[in-house]
């Protein structure tokens, strides 16, 4: 393409700058040159939420939001929900390739004898409140896994970085099971070696006392095939907690915490938790209108609908929407069903929606399942994390092999007072200490 450079002209001193494009983008860095004088400390892109910011150079995942194209390492969605299970997507996202027989073998069998967590981890957890969100509960576990194994601080030794993030795809959905289990009152369920790493997480959730559990297969596909969908979204929010704790050097256990408590905002991965609660709101077809009606008033926001980057349908929830029939053969059909594909009817003819490109995303048929599978709502942010995880680990060994970053720190525009003094004389504390 000839010529990739921006010329900019600054006219406050009519002085021009040529700077190059790659990638279509800009190094910020090349504005600060941009000055009116000596003194200036030069130009700085401003971008609140980053909505137009690209904070590092990646080759995990590709998303085009106005196709609704989503591939992890050059494989699309669709093909891998398909013909693939979660821990090979996970073993794709962290290796770049997805793995020979050989190295699936020996992936499985780490990622399996890897399941048990200390034992003061376990009892850590059954000390919450019975009432606790299992989602403060896992944030918590995973820092307190940062205290179970302090080698992983060596964050620049490749071979412990791997050993961590083994840990960390086997070990999270114990703790999630282990938090369950908990907030039911129900006595923890160890892992079980023989099961696959979906129907191991069924085992330690709903186990009761038969001697062995035994997974419906449509389900631990089904929960596979969520898994996969799950597994990483470029730089999101949690995505980018994790890069921004981690760039600390902060171990991965406190970063995937970061990344976690991003995650548990209703605007993000608590989104499917919000959907069922607005579900459980609308009670039938007959209010959707009147629902709709509120929204477009500017009364709320339609929990599960919208995307930063999709401004088509969000392709994972189409995929979802196919996977809750298979469960619905097993579970029954959730009524939720039907007030949701009202509301995605309503909205998707209606002008406010399609204005604003607001389209229904990975949340909005997600809850309806993990309702449908018997997940109590505040479990579902927890069954999101649990995927996720595979794709912060993604992130944050890009994050630490790349020789461009360094530890995040943002600038700001300082729009505060100018300098001023503190008026003398001044009341000593002790004048405000009630007698
Ligand atoms: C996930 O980033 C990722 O990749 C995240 C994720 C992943 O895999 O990691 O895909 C997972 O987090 C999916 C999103 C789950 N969240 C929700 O479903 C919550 C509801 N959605 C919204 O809060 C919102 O759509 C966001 C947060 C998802 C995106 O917000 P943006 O891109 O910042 O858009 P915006 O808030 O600037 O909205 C633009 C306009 C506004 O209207 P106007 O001010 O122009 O009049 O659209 C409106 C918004 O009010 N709008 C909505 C809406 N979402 C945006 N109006 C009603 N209902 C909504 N859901």
């Amino acid at each position: 393409m000839a010529n990739d450079t921006l010329t900019i002209i600054d006219n406050r001193t009519n002085r021009s700058y040529t700077l190059p494009i790659e990638h279509g983008t800009i190094r910020s860095m090349d504005l600060r040159q941009i000055k009116t004088g000596p003194d200036d400390f030069g130009l700085m892109g401003y971008d609140p939420a980053f909505m137009n910011t690209a904070s590092c150079h990646s080759r995990i995942t590709f998303i085009d939001g106005d196709r609704g194209i989503l591939r992890y390492r050059g494989y699309n969605i669709e093909d891998l929900a398909e013909n693939c299970t979660f821990l090979e997507v996970a073993y794709l996202l962290l290796n770049g390739e997805l793995p020979t027989p050989e190295q699936r073998q020996e992936w499985v069998k780490q990622v399996t004898f890897h399941t048990m967590v200390h034992e003061g981890t376990r009892s850590f957890i059954s000390h919450f409140r019975h009432d606790a969100h299992p989602m403060g509960i896992l944030v918590s576990a995973l820092a307190a896994l940062s205290t179970v194994y302090p080698e992983a601080k060596n964050i620049s030794d490749p071979e412990c970085r791997r050993m961590q993030i083994v840990r960390l795809i086997a070990k999270t959905p114990t703790l999630a099971a282990y938090s369950y289990r908990h907030s039911l009152g129900y006595p923890i369920v160890y892992p079980d070696n023989d099961l696959s790493y979906t129907e191991n997480f069924m085992n330690m959730l709903w186990k009761m006392v038969e001697p062995k559990y035994v997974a419906n297969p449509v389900m631990a596909r089904a929960l596979d095939v969520l898994f996969i969908l799950h597994a990483d979204h470029e730089q999101n929010c949690s995505a980018n907690a994790m890069r921004s704790v981690g760039s600390s050097q902060a171990d991965p256990y406190l970063s995937a915490a970061g990344a976690a408590s991003a995650l548990a905002g209703p605007l993000h991965g608590g989104a499917n938790e919000a959907v069922l609660r607005m579900l459980d709101e609308i009670g039938d077809v007959r209010n959707v209108p009147e629902y709709v009606k509120r929204i477009k008033e500017g009364k709320g926001k339609l929990m599960g609908f919208g995307h930063r980057v999709y401004k088509n349908y969000d392709p994972r929830a189409r995929i979802i929407k196919q996977t809750a029939e298979d469960v619905f053969k097993v579970t029954g059909r959730n009524p939720k069903l039907d007030i949701a594909i009202a509301l995605e009817r309503v909205a998707l003819e209606d002008e406010y929606f399609i204005s604003r490109k607001l389209y229904p995303n990975v949340d909005f048929y997600s809850g309806i399942i993990y309702q449908a599978m018997g997940f109590k709502p505040d479990m579902f942010t927890v069954l999101f994390a649990i995927p996720r995880m595979a794709g912060w680990l993604a992130q944050w060994q890009e994050l630490l092999e790349d020789r461009e970053q360094k530890i995040a720190r943002p600038r700001q525009v300082y729009l505060g007072h100018e300098l001023r003094k503190v008026e003398k004389p001044r009341q000593t504390e002790r004048a405000f200490v009630t007698r």
